[in-house]
């Protein structure tokens, strides 16, 4: 049972002796996805699990070279399913010198974006067709499916306002540019995925105190992947 303010929880701490696990982090902007992952990590070293927040695109070396020109305002067009093949090659580096060697290690990975961000943002905007991502998906993620899959979910105005003063007066990447029925259609593209495959995905109301996020996210982490074992 969670407390009312999403503080405090306190059941003894039970150490975790599992196998190591791929969770992943969707939404749509500013719905505080990179937060919520550094707090689930921290959440996960009190029970005794090693576990680390990455990104994409990006994560590895290699793949933060390939994002730099992926979010480039500057960059010039390219064909919808040329960027989907950019995002797939930073995640190829991603998982290749990251994701499993740490999970092979037993190390948790907390991934901030995975290919469910492709799906919704070049798959259910009909960029891309669905045939020609699960192509992608199986040559790169191959059986590197995530174990569990946390959607962040705010109404998109809602998060298109906090991502805008989060970035302050810089410049937003190409993805912040596009329009409020944009970030519409991507939110409904999240649910859906949740509401067609509810074993691997939790919703998770995004909306409310950080505290309360951060409560909500680890009763889930905690009742799906650790056998209920809670702290504060
Ligand atoms: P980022 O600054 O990391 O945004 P956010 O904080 O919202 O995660 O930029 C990543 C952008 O790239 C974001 O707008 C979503 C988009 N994206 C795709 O279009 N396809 C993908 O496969 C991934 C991983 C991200």
């Amino acid at each position: 049972m969670s407390s009312q303010d999403g503080s405090k929880r306190l059941k003894t701490p039970r150490k975790y002796s599992g196998p190591a696990r791929f969770i992943t982090l969707e939404g749509g902007e500013g719905t505080g996805k990179s937060t919520q992952s550094r707090h689930l990590v921290s959440a996960l070293a009190v029970l005794g699990v090693e576990a680390f927040a990455t990104r994409e695109p990006g994560g590895s070396p290699g793949a933060e070279y390939i994002r730099k020109s992926i979010l480039d305002p500057e960059r010039p067009d390219l064909s919808a399913l040329s960027e989907t093949l950019l995002f797939y090659a930073a995640r190829n580096d991603h998982l290749d010198t990251l994701i499993r060697p740490s999970l092979a290690k037993g190390i948790w990975v907390v991934c901030d974006r995975f290919s469910d961000s492709t799906r919704a943002y070049q798959g259910a905007l009909g960029l891309v067709s669905d045939a020609q991502l699960a192509v992608m998906e199986k040559l790169v993620v191959g059986p590197t499916v995530p174990d569990l899959t946390l959607v962040l979910d705010l109404p998109a105005k809602i998060g298109i306002e906090r991502a805008h003063q989060r970035r302050g007066d810089g410049k937003s990447d190409v993805f912040e540019r596009q329009s409020l029925e944009f970030h519409k259609k991507l939110r409904d593209a999240f649910l859906g995925f949740a509401k067609a495959a509810p074993e691997r995905f939790a919703v998770i109301d995004a909306s409310g105190d950080e505290a309360i996020v951060r409560q909500r996210i680890w009763d889930v982490v905690s009742e799906r992947l650790l056998g209920g074992a809670t702290h504060g």
